[in-house]
Parts: structure tokens; C-alpha cells; sequence
């Protein structure tokens, strides 16, 4: 057994995609951007104004209150429950039809994606992107062994008709296709940009004909 040096600490039991992230910040270096008129193209900064603070603290007293016992144990109680249904009913306000048991709620997106990606990647799965998308995601699909490609981005959104033709252009040499194509089709970070609503039917159409799952982020 080779001895290690004490003074390495245990950063040489680190796994390789931890290794491969030191030394970068891994949301960017935006916090050592003085200058006012910087835009931070790393996180979507929810507008401070919008935070629900008197009502998420009026909520969670309610909470502590009505459900002492169960509020903070394992699994919730009542409230958490009803939360997919609340979800359920929310995205139908959106058009958009599911079912309670079709919904998982996670503590962020973050966190649903690598759930999405656990479920669907192995090592060497192909993740197509828009170009450029939100690096959080990037740093995901890396954790997952995915190779990752980009598509452009446009006024339109991701250009559906460029991914297209990489699709065909695999299929007619034999080549994998992607396992995931992840997408931000509203307000997209860090373009802004808006898919429009062929596009979004066009990929579907895709996502059918070439088997792969349509990993949409929409924060
Ligand atoms: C497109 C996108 N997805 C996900 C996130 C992170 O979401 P969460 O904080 O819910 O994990 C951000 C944060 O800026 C984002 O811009």
C-alpha cells in the first residue's frame, strides 16, 4: 500500500468528477463582478420584489402550528399530501393534464434534474442542449458520464430544424441518438429567448420518432 502524504488531506479519495471541477467556480465567477451595469448570465436571478416572504412565513407558522407531530417528520403530513394535488391543479391553470401520481416534487430543479438524469442516463448517453443554456444543467449531466451537444439558439427558441437534421443525419449513418434533449423554452437562461409554439410541437414530434425524453426546465 502506498503511503500518502498527510499533508494531501484526503483530496486524492476525491471521485473524478469532483477532481475535474476543483479549481472552478462552479456557478462562474460572478460574485467578483463589481461593476453595476454587469448582467449575470449564471443564475436566473428571481426579481427580489416577487419573493413571498410575509406569506411563506405566515404559511409555515400555520404548518407548525396545525400539524406539530408531523410537519418535519419523514413523508410530512396532510399538507404534503395535498401539495400534488395543489401542483396538479396549478399546472392545468398551464394546459397542462396530469395526474397526481405522475407528479414528484423535489426541492428544486436542481435536484429534478439529476433525478431525470439518474433515471434515464448511463455513462456515454448523448444529452443535446441549447447553446448556450444554464451551466447548472451542464455541470449535471457531466456528474452523469453524458456527452453533451449543442444545438443553436435563436429569436425562436432551439432551432428545431438544425436539431433535425442531426437527428436524420445519425439515423442514415447508424449513429446513437441523443437520450435527453434538455430544454428552457420559456424565457430561456441566458438568452431570454421564447420557444414558439411549432417549434415545441415539432420537437414532440421528434422526441417520437427518434425515442428520446424531453427534459423541459421551466423555472
Ligand atoms: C434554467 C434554470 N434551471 C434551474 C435553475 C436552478 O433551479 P433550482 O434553484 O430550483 O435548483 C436555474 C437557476 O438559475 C435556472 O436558471
Amino acid at each position: 500500500m502506498t503511503q500518502q502524504d498527510p499533508s494531501d488531506g484526503i483530496e486524492h479519495l476525491f471521485a473524478d468528477t469532483v477532481r475535474d471541477t476543483m479549481g472552478s467556480a462552479v456557478y462562474g465567477d460572478w460574485r467578483s463582478i463589481h461593476n453595476a451595469d454587469a448582467v449575470p448570465l449564471a443564475f436566473g436571478f428571481p426579481y427580489p420584489e416577487s419573493f413571498p416572504n410575509e406569506e411563506l412565513a405566515a404559511a409555515t407558522d400555520s404548518l407548525l402550528s396545525s400539524e406539530p407531530e408531523r410537519a418535519l417528520q419523514y413523508g410530512g403530513g396532510d399538507h404534503a399530501d395535498g401539495l400534488r394535488d395543489l401542483v396538479v391543479d396549478r399546472a392545468r391553470d398551464r394546459g397542462i393534464d396530469c395526474a397526481a401520481e405522475t407528479v414528484h416534487v423535489t426541492n428544486g430543479a436542481t435536484r429534478a434534474i439529476d433525478t431525470v438524469c439518474r433515471t434515464f442516463l448511463e455513462p456515454g448517453d448523448e444529452v443535446v442542449v441549447e447553446a448556450p443554456t444554464f451551466m447548472g444543467a451542464l455541470g449535471i449531466f457531466r456528474n452523469h458520464g453524458a456527452a453533451v451537444t449543442g444545438v443553436t439558439v435563436d429569436e425562436e427558441g432551439l432551432d428545431v430544424d438544425a436539431l433535425a437534421d442531426d437527428l436524420a443525419s445519425r439515423a442514415r449513418c447508424g449513429a446513437a441518438q441523443p437520450k435527453l434533449v434538455y430544454t428552457i423554452p420559456d424565457f430561456q437562461n441566458p438568452t431570454g429567448v421564447t420557444m414558439a409554439t411549432d417549434r415545441r410541437e415539432r420537437l414532440l414530434d421528434l422526441a417520437e420518432r427518434y425515442d428520446f425524453v424531453v427534459l423541459e426546465d421551466d423555472p
